[in-house]
């Protein structure tokens, strides 16, 4: 068995994460099934080289692949380009082309990094919440968009909708994975003021008929913000749209400690796209100091998702928990004088190293 993946690492951190997540990979392939990588551009670096955030060789080969793995994009310098030269649009086009409606970003509190977590242990404990993020639709893609007028007369504008189908979709992904797991789904809105969460509830109200296993429950954007960190371990499934599921994710890397924790998977479309939640981290970019184990989950994910290999995904989990538990640290998650500063490489050969470990267990 071979799997192909295309590895687009962008920019930033991006590299530095993607190889230890594709070592840990590989280890866990050991002897089980091979993976065949193909590195490939996009973002900052892309534009930089090729004159465009997605190349479309990059996005061929993307669609030749069995699974997309991608680290960051972004940076200070292409901040002032035009819109179309921007990293980032190059990752809302890749996101666009693989069809991936469906982004599953999971923040568990482990309780071994409870100190690096602002918020009390009694608050936390137990906090396990799996954001199904809409990914392909409302501002973030609606139209009209752009900049009207001149001068001090300049407007800027985009547009918030959603289409019934494009809700249906998205919502079944959510009270699917909600029966693999604690049966609940909160759906995230603000049906007080938007007719498109108006709509969006509507939809969602439709869809739960078929999973009456499912309790459903709707929360509008602002007190969720609030719940999150008063009650983070009251939510099981967080349902929402594009941009509500961009800002309430990154909240919620406050239960994990570090937003460099964080992994995501998008499901759906063609072919599914693998990303660590934090960014290009231009700062500590180089240095060999970014915690890659949101990009290591990541990759976890992608054998579970892409590949069905739930074994070998868990031994990733695993081995993550394991190392944190013998108290060693990225700069991200240091806090107490007993642990142990490493930086990005060490994580994962420590991580590689506790795979040997449950793998021999299991
Ligand atoms: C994320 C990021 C992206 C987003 C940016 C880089 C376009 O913030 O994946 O959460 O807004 O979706
Ligand atoms: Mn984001």
């Amino acid at each position: 068995m071979t799997y192909k993946i295309a590895v687009l690492p962008g920019d930033g951190i991006g590299p530095e994460v993607t190889r230890e997540a594709l070592r840990v990979l590989r280890a866990v392939s050991q002897g089980k099934f091979d993976i065949q990588t193909e590195e490939l551009p996009i973002g900052g670096n892309a534009y930089e080289q090729f004159g465009t955030p997605l190349p479309p060789a990059t996005l061929e080969r993307c669609l030749a692949s069995d699974a997309v793995l991608l680290g960051a994009v972004g940076g200070p310098q292409f901040d002032s380009l035009p819109r179309e030269h921007k990293p980032e649009t190059g990752l809302l086009a890749i996101r666009e082309a693989l069809g991936g409606f469906a982004n599953l970003r999971p923040a568990i509190a482990y309780d071994v990094l409870a100190d690096c977590s602002p918020l009390r242990p009694e608050v936390l404990k137990g906090a396990d919440v799996l954001f199904v993020r809409e990914l392909l639709g409302g501002v973030y893609f609606g139209k009209p968009r752009g900049f009207a007028g001149e001068g001090s007369g300049r407007s800027g504008f985009n547009n918030m909708v959603y289409s019934v189908p494009e809700v249906e979709r998205v919502a079944h992904v959510a009270f699917q994975v909600a029966r693999g797991r604690r049966k609940k789904v909160t759906s995230v809105d603000k049906a007080n003021v938007l007719e498109c969460s108006q709509l969006w509830r509507q939809v969602v109200v439709e869809v739960a008929k078929q999973y009456p296993d499912i309790t459903l429950e709707h929360q509008l954007v602002d007190s969720c913000a609030m719940r999150l960190v008063t009650a983070p371990a009251s939510f099981d499934v967080v349902l929402t749209e594009n941009l509500f599921g961009d800002i309430l994710s990154d909240e919620a890397a406050a239960l994990t400690g570090s937003l460099g924790m964080l992994p995501s998977a998008t499901v759906g479309g063609r072919i599914n796209l693998y990303e660590p939640i934090h960014g290009s981290a231009p700062d500590i970019a180089g240095k060999g100091q970014a915690n890659p184990l949101g990009a290591i989950a990541t990759a976890a994910m992608l054998l579970r998702h892409s590949f069905s290999r739930e074994d070998e995904a868990c031994a990733i989990e695993q081995a993550i928990a394991r190392v944190l538990e013998s108290g060693v640290r990225t700069a991200d998650l240091k806090r107490g004088a007993n642990e142990r500063l490493i930086g990005t490489e060490e994580m994962g050969n420590l991580v590689i190293e506790a795979l040997g470990a449950t793998g021999a267990s299991a």
